[in-house]
């Protein structure tokens, strides 16, 4: 192999403890934007979510936290880009275009509904759910209660079709 020039050693020396400290960095605002606390208590606008999922099962006995159900699982490169995205989408539209109603996106509802699937496997593996419902167009108040927006007379939920 031919040995590295020594201007390229230099680069490597700088850049290696440079992306290793990204990726610290990342990793830890992954983190820490993902609890509940974060996600539920940074805007005003996500505390009824927040409030409202107290008293759920999977919240109150089973620590089911937002992240697992609103953040895919499967594949790391979709967790950290959907975060990406959902996040710079939650703070623009909150600053400066709020609005009357929160509803999922259908990235976001697929992603739910798959969160559902991966811990209740067991449970529906035998069930015929190809007609297209989802899990919580029946499970309506899973995990938020019939809960309303402090700013709107409307329900939260995606109309059922
Ligand atoms: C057990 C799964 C589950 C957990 C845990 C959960 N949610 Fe949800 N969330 C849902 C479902 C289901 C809906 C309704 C989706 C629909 O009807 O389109 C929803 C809707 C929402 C909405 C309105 C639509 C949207 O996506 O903007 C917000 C905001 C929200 N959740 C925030 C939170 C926050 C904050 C937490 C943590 C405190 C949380 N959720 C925990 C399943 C969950
Ligand atoms: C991280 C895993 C996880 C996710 C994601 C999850 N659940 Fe659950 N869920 C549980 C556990 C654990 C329990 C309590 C034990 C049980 O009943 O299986 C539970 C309980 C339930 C129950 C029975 C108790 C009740 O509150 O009526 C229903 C129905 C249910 N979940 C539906 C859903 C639906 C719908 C979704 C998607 C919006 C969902 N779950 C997402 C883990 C999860
Ligand atoms: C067509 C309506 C419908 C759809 C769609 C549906 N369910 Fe159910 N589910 C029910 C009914 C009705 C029951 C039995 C009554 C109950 O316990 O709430 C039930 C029961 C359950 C239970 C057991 C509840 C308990 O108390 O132990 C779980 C867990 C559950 N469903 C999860 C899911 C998941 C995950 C999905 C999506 C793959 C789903 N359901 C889709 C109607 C539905």
């Amino acid at each position: 192999m031919k040995p590295l020039s020594p201007r390229l050693k230099k680069w490597l020396l700088l850049a290696v403890p440079v992306i290793l400290a990204l990726a610290v960095f990342v990793r830890y605002e992954f983190e820490h934007t993902s609890t509940n606390q974060y996600c539920g208590y940074t805007c005003h606008i996500m505390r009824p979510a927040y409030e409202s999922s107290f008293h759920n099962v999977h919240r109150e006995e089973m620590n089911v936290n937002c992240r697992d159900c609103h953040l895919p699982e499967e594949n790391l490169a979709e967790t950290l880009v959907y975060k990406a995205y959902s996040g710079a989408r939650d703070y623009y539209k909150n600053t400066f275009d709020p609005p009357d109603v929160l509803r999922t996106t259908d990235w976001s509802r697929d992603i739910i509904q798959s969160n559902c699937i991966r811990c209740h496997q067991t449970v529906v593996e035998h069930i015929n759910i190809s007609g297209g419902k989802l899990c919580f167009e029946c499970h309506r108040g899973i995990p938020h209660g019939q809960w309303y927006q402090p700013f709107s007379s409307e329900k939260i939920y995606t109309p059922i079709r």
